[in-house]
């Protein structure tokens, strides 16, 4: 853009972890950018900011996406949930969080957000009896650089099961 040259903005209206939010953005403004800075809401990380970590996975209408390369104008009119929506502040955590806590799954804890958020979203298409195979091959679009996975496998097939008794979400 040339200086000077005004940006139009652009108004969107979507409802995040629950709560009904409207803002005015620069249309250019990435989804992560949005929850993060004008939301503060942090948990969702970016490693790579190129669609290859996966540490930006949040759900837009109930489906993982990463928000490292989503606009924010097209959750425009839909509905996010980003990890601090998974267990509210008070709320018991979320099955598939108290699995990665239960099962080691973290060490730096800088993917697991987005591990989470791709688990249950897994959970969700393809139910709770999760092989080994399935967990790795799903997980394809998120890396970690500390685990060496063992414990992240071990915690969504836990999790995954956990959630069929409890949780539904
Ligand atoms: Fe989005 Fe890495 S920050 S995939
Ligand atoms: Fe450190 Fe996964 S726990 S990057």
């Amino acid at each position: 853009m040339r200086r000077g040259q005004r940006v139009h903005m652009a108004k969107i209206s979507l409802v995040v972890n629950g709560n009904p939010v409207t803002a005015n953005i620069d249309p250019r403004t990435l989804l992560v950018q949005f929850l993060r800075e004008n939301l503060r809401l942090t948990g969702t990380h970016v490693g790579c900011d190129t669609s290859q970590c996966g540490a930006c996975v949040v759900h837009l209408d109930g489906k993982a996406v990463k928000s490292c390369t989503t606009l924010a104008v097209m959750a425009d009119g839909g509905s996010v949930t980003t990890i601090e929506g998974l267990a509210p502040d008070g709320a018991p955590l979320h099955p598939m969080q108290e699995a990665f806590r239960e099962n080691h799954g973290l060490q730096c804890g800088f993917c697991t957000p987005g591990m989470i958020m791709t688990a249950v979203d897994l959970v969700r298409r393809k139910g709770h009896d999760l092989d080994d195979h399935t967990i790795r091959e799903e997980l394809e679009g998120n890396l970690c650089r500390c685990t060496g996975y063992q414990n992240i496998v071990l915690s969504i097939a836990a999790g995954a099961k956990a959630m069929a008794k409890s949780d539904p979400a």
